[in-house]
């Protein structure tokens, strides 16, 4: 990718975002997990970095393992020096971040560690300015979310908005969030009889993707598609967030999740959402969720044990070969049972039941093991109502798409038929073809620092709220119902293939998976 400085590049010039944010503190909860080391610190430290965190700034990493403050410092260097964006990391820029940095010991229910958390942060409200402002970043697991936020409440760190002297106090969620539609439901309950929703961020890492922010402004930020995006030019969607990598030492985390909840529940949805939704009548984090909403509910449930069969598919992959290597199968993977019957890729022909989409299949797939890492959303328009030219093949009948290309390569491509240079009128499909890197030659930055800024500004529209959580779980969970009852078979796929031929056999008529 080239890389001239943002002000060199005239499509970046006059772009000035105020983005700042005020004196705060950052607490990691779950600080010696795998997310804290891969994302969250790389992702402050990337903040940081470009100048987005202000000088008064904190950072309290909580867990169960004794650490020291040094310790952990250390340990959170290891990890920004192997996944920082920006290489080598600034020691300039690090050491301030350092110097901001506690850590503080303790199991999630034991009271007496968020009296230390207390302490720790008014120390640092004294000596590094951070004024009160606390953002609470709960990298757990579900069934460890409520007992945190009740402690935080109980030792007085959780005032409600706009009481007392503490300018904010919010709690950002990880995914997943629950485990069903009843877990996912009793969580907002508990969390919203003990918080304000204005300060639950439920985190959906998609949603700090550049590209996928982008679909929003590709849709409501221009004239042209928007006429077009609809069951009178659309005939189907396909959606695809494929990842060749295996389980990476996850497969505890994965025997107790599956794909579904891991991608479908989450990821893909949000995916969905974002390309079903209505026009917002602003960007706000209401107006935005309140489409997005809407169509999630509009999502046709799959129900019965037929309908999960005719409309659902569950795979598991066997050894294959992904990019050159032999790699084992998900049984074979350490922490996996031998007889595992979980999910690692899930395929959906879905429908949304409104006036925009009545019968257009949105087609999903996602999937580990897969042959590349790729999410990819493709609109396909109607083939041709009446052939003048060479309709031999199904994209020469159904020249036109829209491909969205999330990641990698990220850009956008309009697919249409040309005459090939010569005699006569013989045809091919070309692309027109948008890639960021090329266009604003400017690495975007990491979800995760998007997100943290966003929730350290309180700015929830790239968050999931409770009824969309909700909505997701409402719509996997039946399917996931008939899985768990094992009345479906699970499928299997090669490692580095595009998932079981029972995927394929989920498109009606005309309809093919891409090549992504
Ligand atoms: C996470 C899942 O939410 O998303 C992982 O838990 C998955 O299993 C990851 O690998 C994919 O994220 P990305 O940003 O690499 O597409």
């Amino acid at each position: 990718m080239t890389s001239l400085p943002p002000t060199e590049n005239p499509l970046r010039a006059g772009v000035l975002e105020d983005l700042s944010i005020d004196p705060c503190a950052l607490v990691i909860f779950g600080a010696s997990g795998d997310l804290t080391g891969r994302k969250l610190l790389p992702g402050v430290y990337a903040l940081a970095k470009n100048r987005m965190l202000p000088s008064a700034f904190g950072l309290v990493g909580f867990a169960r393992r004794p650490m020291t403050d040094d310790e952990l410092r250390s340990k959170m260097r290891g990890a920004v020096d192997k996944y920082a964006r920006q290489k080598p990391v600034d020691d300039l820029v690090w050491d301030d971040l350092a110097r901001g940095m506690r850590y503080v010991q303790g199991a999630f229910d034991d009271a007496a560690a968020y009296d230390r958390l207390r302490v720790a942060l008014e120390e640092l409200d004294r000596k590094r300015g951070t004024r009160g402002g606390r953002t609470f970043y709960l990298a757990v697991p579900p069934d460890a979310v409520r007992t945190i936020v009740e402690n935080l409440v109980r030792a007085g760190l959780c005032p409600p908005p706009g009481s007392g002297d503490a300018p904010y106090a919010r709690v950002i969620v990880e995914k997943p969030f629950g485990v069903d539609l009843a877990s996912a439901k009793q969580l907002n309950r508990d969390l919203l009889g003990l918080l304000d929703e204005r300060q639950v961020f439920r985190i959906d890492h998609y949603l700090g993707k550049e590209t996928v922010q982008n679909l929003l402004v590709l849709r409501f930020g221009n004239t042209i598609f928007e006429p077009i995006w609809n069951r009178n030019h659309v005939s189907h969607v396909e959606l695809t967030v494929a990842e060749h990598i295996g389980m990476e030492g996850r497969g505890k985390f994965y025997e107790q999740t599956g794909l579904m909840r891991d991608i479908v529940q989450n990821h893909a949805l949000q995916l969905l959402s974002l390309v079903a939704m209505e026009a917002p009548v602003a960007w706000d984090a209401d107006a935005v969720r309140d489409e997005k909403v809407k169509a999630l509910r509009a999502l046709r449930p799959i129900r019965s044990v037929e309908e999960v069969r005719a409309q659902a598919v569950r795979g598991q992959y066997v050894g294959g070969v992904v990019r050159g290597d032999a790699v084992p199968g998900y049984r074979e993977e350490p922490d996996v049972a031998r007889e595992s019957q979980v999910e690692t890729y899930v395929g959906i022909a879905a429908r949304v039941d409104n006036w925009r989409w009545a019968d257009v299949p949105f087609y999903l797939r996602a999937g580990k093991r897969l042959g590349k890492r790729v999410t990819e959303i493709v609109l396909h328009f109607k083939p041709l109502p009446h052939p003048l030219f060479d309709t031999s093949t199904i994209s020469l009948r159904q020249p036109n798409s829209l491909v969205l290309r999330i990641q990698p390569d990220e850009g956008i491509a309009l697919r249409f038929a040309t005459k090939v240079p010569g005699q006569g009128v013989a045809m091919r499909d070309v692309a027109m073809d948008f890639r960021y890197g090329t266009a604003f030659g400017h690495e975007s930055p990491e979800a995760y620092e998007r997100l943290l800024l966003d929730a350290m500004r309180g700015d929830a529209t790239l968050f999931t709220r409770h009824d969309e959580v909700e909505a997701q779980w409402a719509f996997v969970d039946p399917i996931l119902g008939a899985w768990r009852d094992d009345r479906v078979p699970l499928e299997r796929y090669e490692a580095g293939g595009w998932g079981p031929a029972e995927g394929d056999a989920l498109m009606q008529g005309d309809h093919r998976w891409s090549k992504p």
